[in-house]
């Protein structure tokens, strides 16, 4: 019954393009918007438990030493308290997946300020706040840890070398070479629906209500953190209210709250507070990198280096994977490039919206800025003679690369050519510049499974655990009809453990992964029916019920009589990363205006162009765009975490501080998805467009800055203080 097909050689289903239905591709709403624009949506933290008490979790006041709570049998017996829990499974945050556990020190170890350490249960949320604020923390026996990047031990990551060829001779050679350094700051995934998670024990069995990502790997972790076998546990997300990364794995107040709810015997929910949320589930590690460029006369890069350092805790194995895009996305034969690591006492680093590529392309954007500036080129242009014929390090082909035809068509698009000189073009106090980078990620498929049901009255149900973070993965339904098309809400199943585990959301891989397995399921349905009708299976049309075949239609009912047929949809990914490199391509525009006084910079109009295979559903992808974009100008412009020099604890840990950029900061913005199929992605031809709109947006903004005003801003984000 299951339809299990292995990723590993080019495959195509040109089926889709000549489907009578005609739903893949097709601009469709949410079926679950309007529950959400409504507020009609539960979340994780509105489900109303019977008995439901409530948790609130407690922070370490440092980033080293035993934990203390100096007066806890005080405030076990303030009103309404019912317990006072510190134990250690709390301290494994695996935050970025089982591989990830932040180490544990010793027993009631702190390991970085703001880390949850413990939680207070009480009857009403108040008592449990006020029981928790009222607890007395101390950290004994704690010493001095490094908490700055810039002057903490440093160590190689191993296996991310590269040197091929001689760069130094390039550089050398050169007619034109850059030479730079920039910085990004740490960045904090920022979801408006805090983490929460209510836990509820039946017997053995527990059931979490929470905000999760992907949840077969939730459901292995918790399971890890607990120490109890994960067929006793289910997890259910149907709505997750953003994750940008920090849902990918559980947090600690699923374990608070699973833990706490043994204790006492009831369900326990616990929502982390906002500042929770900053300084305790993870961040973007801040970055320092040096970019090297050698061109020839003609603007040819003969090499490029890129070496890069980032952060993480002592032991931790995510390291932020900066160079990702810089493998593949230019050509030059002499590379060198290299990580390092600062294991700092901050909290954990980990996926934050499109890591690697949203500040790793994002500075080399800024150096190949730096470049056409000095060989006196049209950046477009620069960017143009410098794609690789195949990949640059490998040899291997693109799988598919539509990279000049995104220039070329956003360039139009935009309006490129009449970009004016360096500081040439001011409209009163206000200096104009126009600025441009390119897009790259890397794109993976996922294992994921997904059941579908063709049931009597011809109508499909489609169980997996998907998750929809924001991003449209329930709009992605309609990929059942390939096979029908389904009006029902089949996918408010979705994000329940118990049914065929998905690849889950996150590094963009979540509609063409779980979108695959459902096209698989479907496709097993068309050949089991056109065998029980004896027609060949590319002449059987199915559509809103009906069966369309030897010029006759006739109701799926009436030919299922009765019957039901499911099938199990499985897609593993195959060594497809040996033959072909596989990534997705785009490029952005924008025009900003520089406030000549006070260095004050508004984005007023910005574009992308993007390729990533077929596009599912251009409504939701265009959206993503959108998305990507908007948080492009929040890393240009405004976002920073900033983590107090003596302690590491986050100074601005709240929406208020951390400024993500709203309404009034992001103007018009447009995008152009052009049509492409990628043979080697999946049957779909799909590839991921989920992150692409970040990756490298933040640095057509600082490009158009310099453009305007001349200067150039290598320390992000660009805010008026270094403008001006
Ligand atoms: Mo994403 S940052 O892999 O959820």
């Amino acid at each position: 019954m299951t339809e299990q097909f292995k990723m590993d050689a080019p495959a195509t289903a040109r089926r889709l393009d000549n489907m009578a239905q005609g739903l893949v591709g097709a601009p469709l709403d949410r079926p679950e918007g309007p529950l959400k624009v409504t507020g009609t949506a539960t979340y994780a933290n509105e489900w109303q438990v019977e008995g439901m008490v409530h948790g609130v979790m407690v922070r370490a006041p440092g980033n080293s030493g035993r934990v203390v709570l100096a007066n806890r049998d005080a405030v076990a017996k303030m009103p309404g308290v019912l317990c006072v829990i510190q134990d250690d499974r709390l301290l494994r945050n695996p935050a970025q997946g089982t591989a990830n556990k932040a180490p544990i020190q010793g027993p009631h170890h702190a390991t970085y300020f703001g880390q949850l350490i413990a939680v207070v249960v009480a009857e009403g949320f108040e008592q449990a706040r006020h029981a928790a604020q009222s607890l007395k923390v101390q950290l004994e026996n704690g010493e001095v840890m490094p908490v700055d990047p810039d002057t903490a031990a440093v160590e190689p990551q191993k296996g991310k070398a590269l040197d091929q060829g001689d760069l130094d001779g390039a550089m050398k050679e050169a007619a034109f070479t850059v030479d730079v350094t920039y910085t990004t700051p740490s960045h904090s995934s920022s979801p408006m629906e805090p983490h929460a998670s209510i836990a509820s024990w039946d017997g053995d069995d527990l059931t979490l209500r929470g905000s999760y990502q992907m949840l077969k790997y939730n459901r292995n972790e918790l399971s890890d953190a607990l120490g109890i076998h994960p067929d006793r546990l289910r997890i259910l997300s149907p709505y997750v209210g953003g994750g940008f990364g920090s849902k990918l794995g559980i947090t600690p107040e699923a374990v608070a709250a699973a833990i706490a709810a043994k204790e006492v015997g009831r369900p326990v929910s616990v929502a982390l507070q906002r500042p929770q949320v900053y300084e305790a589930t993870m961040r973007r590690s801040e970055t320092t990198q040096r970019v090297r460029l050698a061109a020839d006369a003609e603007g040819r890069l003969m090499g490029l280096g890129h070496d890069a350092r980032v952060s993480n805790l002592p032991g931790e194995t995510f390291a932020e994977p900066v160079l990702q895009a810089s493998h593949f996305l230019y050509s030059g034969a002499n590379r060198k490039m290299s990580m390092e690591l600062a294991r700092v006492h901050r909290l954990c680093a980990g996926s934050v919206r499109a890591p690697g590529e949203a500040v790793g392309v994002t500075v080399f954007e800024g150096a190949m800025d730096e470049l056409a500036d000095k060989i006196g080129m049209d950046p477009v242009e620069l960017r143009r003679r410098n794609i690789p014929e195949k990949d640059p390090e490998s040899g291997k082909e693109f799988s598919s690369r539509r990279f000049r035809e995104a220039l070329d068509s956003g360039a139009e698009t935009f309006g490129w050519a009449e970009r004016p000189g360096v500081k040439e073009r001011r409209e009163g106090e206000w200096l104009i510049g126009y600025g441009m980078a390119s897009a790259a990620r890397i794109n993976v498929l996922m294992e994921s499974k997904a059941r579908v049901t063709l049931t009597p009255e011809g109508g499909a149900r489609v169980e997996t655990d998907m998750t929809d973070i924001g991003t449209g993965t329930y709009s992605i339904r309609p990929i059942a009809g390939t096979c029908w098309v389904c009006r029902a809400m089949p996918w408010m199943c979705a994000g329940r453990y118990h049914l065929p585990p998905a690849s889950g959301s996150g590094g963009s891989w979540g509609a063409s992964s779980s979108g695959t397995s459902v096209y698989l399921a479907c496709e097993a349905i068309r050949r089991q029916l056109a065998e029980r009708l004896e027609v060949d299976e590319n002449d059987l049309t199915l559509k809103d019920g009906m069966a369309t075949f030897d010029n006759q239609t006739r109701p799926l009912s009436e030919i299922l009589n009765g019957d039901e047929i499911a099938k199990l949809g499985h897609v593993v990914p195959g060594d497809t990363s040996e033959a072909v490199r596989q990534a997705t391509f785009g490029a952005y525009f924008a025009e900003v205006a520089v406030h000549a006084a006070s260095g004050e910079t508004r984005v007023r109009r910005m574009h992308g162009t993007f390729a990533a295979g077929r596009i599912l559903n251009p409504k939701t992808a265009r959206s993503q765009c959108l998305g990507g974009m908007t948080f492009g100008i929040g890393i240009a412009l405004t976002e920073e975490l900033s983590f107090d020099p003596r302690d590491g604890h986050v100074a601005n840990h709240n929406l208020a501080e951390y400024h993500i950029p709203v309404n009034a900061d992001v103007p018009q913005l447009t995008v152009n998805l052009l049509e492409e199929r990628d043979d080697w992605a999946n049957p779909l031809q799909a590839k991921g467009i989920g992150e692409l709109g970040i990756c490298g947006a933040a640095a057509a903004i600082t490009n158009a800055i310099y453009n305007a005003t001349g200067v150039r801003v290598r320390d992000y984000p660009a805010t008026l203080d270094k403008v001006i």
